[in-house]
């Protein structure tokens, strides 16, 4: 069995995460101490990927009920403000929300502060450990579609450290190498965070797996010179028609294996679905800081003052999506009848 790094650990009631900016360079761990840190540790990307955003919130939230001490009208109060400001830190992906729609019952319907405490401790933690089963199944479902040999792209890092563990897109890399199937992974490095080149290869790189770092401007060179089979990312919220938000990058990555005629898919649980949204139109895209753009690890790389456009996300839309895999199975060209039968979760409207 592979053995994972932990992003997010929550022992003895304390919360310590990976912090994901400092990698490659430094496998540093930051312990969690209040609402204000962990806030800026999401919205900095000390912790990211959606389910790993997700999971830590509910950690949060978990803590917080143990720090504050109030009459019951009063603390459950106090804790649905700080499950919505958890919610505001960043706005695209969905799970987080997902999570907390969870948790937020608990604190309405708790009859005492201990109870609250200990319920909600439980299922955050049930939560997590869910999480790694449900990352686990999505991996072996998507490796029915590889065959050894295969060479397969990936953006950004939807891995073991943005979950409890596995990943979503690069867990199939990691159910093959436990089954000795070999197969090659392709990761573009993504600008302007540099989440593929910092985050996937050193994660593939620590397990043994097989990775080739490209920058973004090489993919459609690199799917023709290297004649890669698939691409595979992970997302960060799918609308009822499986229109799909993932890091910014994802959709001209669609466009070329159209192209090239290769399959598209997109790894992702079922707590990523959104089936409030009709379609990718009704996303917000995050816009991040301009100097992420103007810079590349706090050196500048354009002149003061231009001009930037920094959207963090795009929207693939699902007529270019091959099929998406989920801890259920694999959505084979997703639209809302086929999400359906496979979630069997009703739509709204
Ligand atoms: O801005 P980030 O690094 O949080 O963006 C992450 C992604 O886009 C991932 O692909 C997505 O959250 C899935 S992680 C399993």
């Amino acid at each position: 069995m592979t053995t994972f790094v932990q992003s997010i650990r929550y022992e003895d009631r304390v919360l310590t995460i990976l912090d994901q900016t400092r990698l490659p360079q430094e496998e540093h761990y930051e312990v969690i101490a209040d609402l204000a840190q962990a806030v800026e540790a999401i919205k900095q990307l000390r912790v990211r990927g959606a389910p790993a955003i997700s999971l830590f919130g509910g950690f949060v939230l978990v803590q917080e009920a143990y720090r504050f001490e109030a009459a019951l009208p009063v603390y459950k109060q106090a804790l649905l403000e700080t499950s919505a400001t958890l919610l505001a830190t960043r706005p695209t992906a969905v799970n987080l929300r997902n999570v907390l729609n969870q948790l937020n019952p608990i604190i309405q319907d708790g009859t005492s502060v201990e109870e609250i405490r200990e319920r909600l401790e439980k299922r955050t933690v049930a939560l997590y450990d869910q999480d790694a089963q449900t990352s686990r199944q999505i991996g072996i479902h998507a490796l029915e579609l590889f065959q050894s040999g295969d060479r397969i792209l990936t953006i950004c890092n939807a891995g073991s450290i943005a979950t409890a563990a596995y990943g979503t897109a690069l867990a199939p890399f990691y159910i093959a190498k436990e089954r000795g199937i070999e197969l090659s992974v392709f990761a573009s490095e993504t600008r302007p965070l540099l989440q593929g080149a910092r985050l996937t290869t050193w994660e593939l790189q620590r397990a043994g797996i097989d990775v080739t770092l490209i920058t973004d401007n090489m993919v459609a060179h690199t799917l023709k010179e290297k004649q890669i089979d698939a691409i595979i990312v992970g997302a960060d919220r799918i609308t009822r028609n499986g229109d799909t938000a993932n890091k910014i990058g994802t959709f001209q990555l669609a466009l070329l294996a159209q192209a090239f005629g290769i399959p598209f898919y997109v790894a992702a649980p079922l707590s990523t679905f959104d089936f409030s949204l009709v379609s990718g139109d009704a996303i917000e895209i995050e816009e991040r800081d301009p100097q992420e753009v103007t810079t590349v690890q706090g050196v500048a790389t354009a002149p003061e003052g231009v001009a930037v456009f920094n959207p963090a996300f795009d929207v693939t839309p699902h007529t270019l999506i091959t099929g998406i895999i989920t801890e259920l199975g694999v959505i084979t060209q997703p639209n809302e009848e086929t999400i359906e039968q496979l979630t069997g979760l009703q739509p709204l409207g």
